[in-house]
C-alpha cells in the first residue's frame, strides 16, 4: 500500500479505472537483479473466457479420477514469451480474445529481499495470479507493469497464470480501429526483480530545457522517511548527496560540464544512484531540447529532424518486435537512409529500442496510442490515456534520445477532443518539463493551393506534427508543386507523415499505383514542396518498412500488409529509399533547406 500511496502523491489523479491496478513499475529493470521467466509457456486459447468462471488460474489437477477439471495447462499448446501469439500459430493470426498463459518456476527466498513480478508489456489487458492468488490487472498494451510478490512467492515451486486479452474496446486506447495488427500476448519480457527492503523506485536526471551545464532531477525511494541518496557520475567527477523528504523523494540540482549528447556524438555517461543497500547504474546522455520560434534547438543550436516513421514490427519474420536484433535492424536501416531522428508510431516501443536509439544517436518522437477516434467524453478513457502516458514517461524519462512526447495521431476535431488532448498535454508537462509536446494533426483549411493549419489543439503544442497524403489519398502527386502551407501558430512544424504504397519489385509508369516508380515520384514532389516551407523543422515520412495491417486487403500486393514502406518486410529497398537517402545526404551536408 505504501508504494501506491507514494506514487499517487507523485502523480495526482491516477489509476481510477482498474480496481487493483499495479503501481508504477520499477524503473531501469535491465540494471537490477532479475530472474527471467521468458521462454516457453503453456497456453490456453479461451474465446468465451470460460476459464474465469472455472477458476483456471488456480491451475487445479483432478484429485480423483472422477473429479471434473476441464483444462490442463501442461497438456496444452505452448507459446514463446516474449512474443505475440498471432505469428506463432497460423490458427491465431486473426485471433482477438483471451489467452491464458501459465508456467511454473522454482524460487529460493532470501532474507531482506523483496520480489516483484515484472511485465515489459502485455497487449491489451492482463490479469495476473501467483499460486492461485490474484495479484492484479493492467490495461494498455505497450507499457510496463509489476506486482510485489514478496509475501505470495514460496520457496521452491511456484505457478504464475496470466490472462491476456487483446479484444478491442470502444472506450479503449486505442479504440476499435487501427492501421496496425492487433498483436496479442506477452509481447515483452517477464522477469522476477529482487530488491533490498528499501530500494530506488525511479529517478530523473536531465538538464533543464535551456540549462545544458546544470543537471536537475529527483530520486524516489520506495520507502518514506528521511534517507541519504547519492548520485555519482564518475567521468564528470560528480558525487552529490541529498536527503529524501517525507515522501521518500530527494531533489538534485548540480552543475556538470558534460559532453552533450547529439545524434552525431551520442555520448552516454555511467551514472550510479545509491541509497542504503540499494544501488542502480544507468547510461545517461545529457542534452537540452527546446522550441524557439519556428526552430527546434538541440543543445541551443537549430536542428533539422531528418526522420522516418516506423512501427515496432519485426523485420523478415513480422510480428511484434522485441529483441535487440529486431530493434538494431530497424534502427540501422533508419541510419542508412540518413536519419538523425525516428518517429515511433503509434505506441510506446520496447525499452531496448529506446536505449539503442540513445546509443546509435537517433532522436525520438514517442507516442501514446490515442489514435483516430476515441471516447473523448469518457473519464475512464482519459484516465487510461493518462496512465499510459505516466507509465511511459516513468520508464523512458532518462533517455537523451527522446525529444518529443506525442499525445495523439489524426484525431477528428471537436471541442471534447481538444479538451481531452489539452488535458493530456498539460499532464505530460507536469510529468516531464524537459521535453517537447507534439501531436500528429491532419486537418487544415484549403483555399485553392493554400492549405492552412489552424487546429485548436495546436495552441497547446510545442511542435506541430502534420500528416498529409497528397498524391495518394487526395489530390494528384503533382499538386504538391503548387501547394503552399500556412500555419496559425509560429511554431516548429514537422511533417510526421506523407507517403505512398509500393510493392517491392513492381515496376511501371510513375502514374501506376503500387509501383516503385509511383512511390519514388511522389517522394520527389513531396520533398520539393516541403523544402519551400520556412517553418519546417523536420519530417518523418510514412514509413520505414512494410507492416502488417488488418485494413490492407488488396490480394497479390497488400495481403494484409501496408506497403508504404521504403523497405519491404523482407528487407528489400525500394526506389524511394534512395530518393530520401539522397535528400538527407544533401541536407546533412548543409543543403538547401532554410535554417
Ligand atoms: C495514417 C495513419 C497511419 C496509417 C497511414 C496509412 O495517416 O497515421 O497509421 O498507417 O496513414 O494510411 O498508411
Amino acid at each position: 500500500m505504501r508504494r501506491a500511496a507514494l506514487l499517487a502523491l507523485l502523480f495526482t489523479n491516477c489509476c481510477a479505472f482498474a480496481q487493483s491496478a499495479p503501481t508504477m513499475a520499477i524503473a531501469n529493470v535491465s540494471h537490477r537483479t532479475t530472474i527471467s521467466l521468458d521462454g516457453t509457456w503453456n497456453s490456453i486459447v479461451d474465446p468465451y473466457e470460460t476459464g474465469l468462471g472455472s477458476r483456471i488460474f488456480i491451475n487445479r489437477r483432478p484429485a480423483t479420477k472422477s473429479e471434473l477439471v476441464e483444462y490442463d495447462f501442461d497438456r496444452s499448446p505452448k507459446l514463446r514469451v516474449p512474443g505475440d501469439w498471432n505469428t506463432q500459430r497460423d490458427s491465431l493470426l486473426f485471433y482477438e480474445g483471451p489467452v491464458w498463459y501459465q508456467r511454473n518456476f522454482s524460487y529460493h527466498k532470501r532474507e531482506h529481499i523483496r520480489t516483484f513480478l515484472y511485465f515489459g508489456a502485455a497487449n491489451y489487458q492482463a490479469r495476473v495470479w501467483l499460486n492461485g492468488k490474484k495479484l492484479g490487472e493492467h490495461v494498455g498494451g505497450f507499457t510496463p507493469f509489476d506486482f510485489e510478490i514478496t509475501d505470495q512467492i514460496v520457496e521452491g515451486d511456484n505457478s504464475v497464470v496470466v490472462e491476456v486479452d487483446n479484444t478491442r474496446h470502444i472506450d479503449g486506447v486505442p479504440a476499435l480501429k487501427t492501421d496496425w495488427w492487433n498483436y496479442g500476448g506477452l509481447t515483452r519480457s517477464v522477469e522476477l526483480i529482487e530488491v533490498p527492503e528499501s530500494f530506488i523506485q525511479n529517478y530523473l536526471l536531465q538538464p533543464a530545457k535551456d540549462r545544458a551545464d546544470e543537471i536537475s532531477g529527483w530520486v524516489l525511494l520506495d520507502t518514506s522517511g528521511l534517507r541519504q541518496v547519492t548520485v555519482e557520475i564518475p567521468e564528470l567527477q560528480v558525487k552529490q548527496s541529498a536527503q529524501t523528504d517525507a515522501s521518500g523523494r530527494a531533489s538534485f540540482q548540480f552543475s556538470a560540464h558534460s559532453e552533450l549528447w547529439t545524434p552525431e556524438n551520442p555520448r552516454l555517461y555511467r551514472v550510479v544512484v545509491s541509497a542504503g543497500n540499494d544501488s542502480v547504474t544507468d547510461e545517461i546522455g545529457f542534452r537540452t531540447i527546446e522550441a524557439r520560434g519556428t526552430q527546434i534547438l538541440l543543445n541551443g543550436k537549430p536542428i533539422f529532424l531528418r526522420g522516418i516513421s516506423m512501427h515496432e514490427e519485426a523485420p523478415f519474420r513480422s510480428g511484434r518486435a522485441f529483441s535487440e536484433e529486431d530493434d538494431r535492424t530497424l534502427l540501422t536501416w533508419a541510419k542508412e537512409v540518413g536519419c538523425n531522428y525516428v518517429r515511433f508510431a503509434h505506441y510506446p516501443y520496447n525499452e531496448t529500442m529506446l536505449r539503442l536509439a540513445d546509443k546509435m544517436g537517433l532522436l525520438v518522437w514517442e507516442e501514446i496510442p490515442v489514435y483516430w477516434d476515441i471516447q473523448w467524453q469518457n473519464p475512464a478513457t482519459l484516465e487510461n490515456a493518462k496512465s499510459q502516458l505516466r507509465e511511459i514517461i516513468s520508464r523512458d524519462q532518462n533517455r537523451a534520445a527522446i525529444a518529443i512526447w506525442s499525445m495523439s495521431n489524426e484525431t477528428p476535431i471537436s471541442s471534447d477532443r481538444t479538451e481531452f488532448l489539452k488535458m493530456l498535454a498539460a499532464y505530460a508537462r507536469q510529468l516531464d518539463s524537459t521535453r517537447l509536446i507534439a501531436s500528429a494533426l491532419n486537418h487544415w483549411d484549403r483555399n485553392g493551393d493554400v492549405r492552412t493549419l489552424s487546429d485548436p489543439f495546436g495552441e497547446a503544442l510545442d511542435v506541430l506534427g502534420i500528416n498529409e497524403y497528397m498524391g495518394w489519398y487526395e489530390s494528384k502527386v503533382e499538386d504538391a508543386d503548387s501547394t503552399r502551407w500556412e500555419f496559425a501558430y509560429e511554431k516548429p512544424v514537422v511533417f510526421s507523415e506523407f507517403g505512398a504504397g509500393a510493392q517491392y519489385n513492381l515496376h511501371g509508369g510513375a502514374d501506376t499505383r503500387f509501383t516503385e516508380e509511383y512511390q519514388a515520384n511522389l517522394y520527389e514532389h513531396q520533398l520539393a514542396m516541403l523544402q519551400k516551407i520556412p517553418q519546417l523543422a523536420g519530417m518523418s515520412p510514412w514509413v520505414l518498412m512494410d507492416f502488417r495491417s488488418p485494413r490492407r486487403l488488396l490480394p497479390g500486393i497488400q495481403d494484409y500488409f501496408n506497403r508504404k514502406g521504403l523497405i519491404s518486410d523482407q528487407g528489400q529497398k525500394k526506389q524511394a529509399f534512395y530518393v530520401l537517402q539522397k535528400f538527407y545526404r544533401e541536407r546533412a551536408q548543409g543543403g538547401t533547406i532554410p535554417k
